[in-house]
């Protein structure tokens, strides 16, 4: 039996355009390309697990519009449980993403029916969480809802993953002691720190205030600059694999979606690591959310 994942979080669609570079405030921009791509970081981490080899259920809302219709079907073509997947009045989530020619992005999320993942739903749908191997969060639903979920995640003895992203502000302290694996990327260490955090050395300092708050083994990952594990007093540099750089969006989703299901299937932490940097280096090669995640074969195809 492949290994369990749930993901409880967003589903977007993501309304992306292409420019030479991000508008500045005030300005209008000629773009060059309009898509619509199934996204958010909840769906995306979903799909990461799915396709890198994980059995996975996502819980979530989509709203009883088209994108929320194309969403789910997204997922269920994927192999993804998505019984709890709850339709609501309204619209589903959006993120409008400006990428330009550097591939870097942009994105405001709006968050529509996803706004409407409460406790009480995740109550419902406990069953699914109790199935569960690994449970994976992040930030784009209700804060009471990502608390509740990491509490009951760890009162049932799951191997508890938090994505804090986006992140705007400091994390509720009593949160920490149910994560496992606190995976941040630079901008969000420094806002869940408080400290700068633009090197490899900061990003340990981060990582080492992150775990003085409680958190179990943190990971700050840093783009091209790879990531740095933290485990108690210990921290390990992983650079990244060497790859030209199309788009950046959901490069992190991989690498969470990615490392889930491996250490999920049994893998230990630094051979996880360096599938989900593998996966996660293939994603940015490509454009879009979910059409640049890979699958199983392609990781392990994969040489830098
Ligand atoms: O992490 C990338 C994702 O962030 C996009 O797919 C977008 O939906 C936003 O949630």
């Amino acid at each position: 039996m492949p290994a369990k994942v749930v993901v409880i979080g967003s589903l977007n669609m993501d309304l992306v355009t292409r420019a030479p570079r991000l508008p500045r405030g005030g300005e209008t921009l000629i773009g060059e390309s309009f898509a619509t791509i199934p996204g958010g970081k909840g769906a995306n981490q979903a799909v990461a697990a799915a396709r890198l080899g994980a059995q996975v259920s996502m819980v979530g809302c989509v709203g009883n519009d088209a994108y929320g219709e194309q969403l789910r079907g997204g997922l269920l073509a994927e192999g993804i449980d998505c019984q709890a997947v709850s339709v609501v009045e309204g619209a589903s989530g959006v993120a409008l993403i400006v990428v330009d020619d550097n591939s870097q992005n942009a994105i405001v999320i709006v968050a529509g029916a996803n706004g409407a993942l409460t406790a009480e739903v995740l109550d419902r749908v406990d069953e699914v969480l109790q199935g569960a191997d690994v449970i994976i969060c992040q930030l784009e639903v209700p804060d009471a809802t990502v608390g509740h979920a990491l509490k009951r995640a760890r009162e049932l003895g799951k191997i508890v993953i938090l994505n804090p992203a986006p992140a705007s502000r400091t994390l509720p302290a009593d949160w920490y002691a149910c994560i496992d694996y606190l995976i941040p990327n630079e901008s969000e260490a420094a806002v869940l720190s408080g400290l700068a955090v633009d090197s490899l050395e900061s990003a340990e300092a981060a990582a080492a205030h992150l775990i003085a708050a409680g958190s179990g083994k943190v990971i700050v990952t840093l783009g091209a600059q790879g990531l740095v594990f933290a485990n108690g007093a210990r921290f390990e540099h992983f650079p990244a694999p060497r790859v030209k750089a199309v788009d950046t969006t959901a490069a992190g989703d991989t690498f969470v979606g990615g490392f889930a299901a491996a250490l999920a299937s049994g893998k230990s932490e630094v051979d996880a690591i360096r599938f989900g940097q593998a996966a996660a280096a293939l994603s940015v090669t490509r454009a879009g959310a979910q059409p640049s995640i890979p699958t199983l074969l392609e990781v392990q195809a994969f040489k830098s």
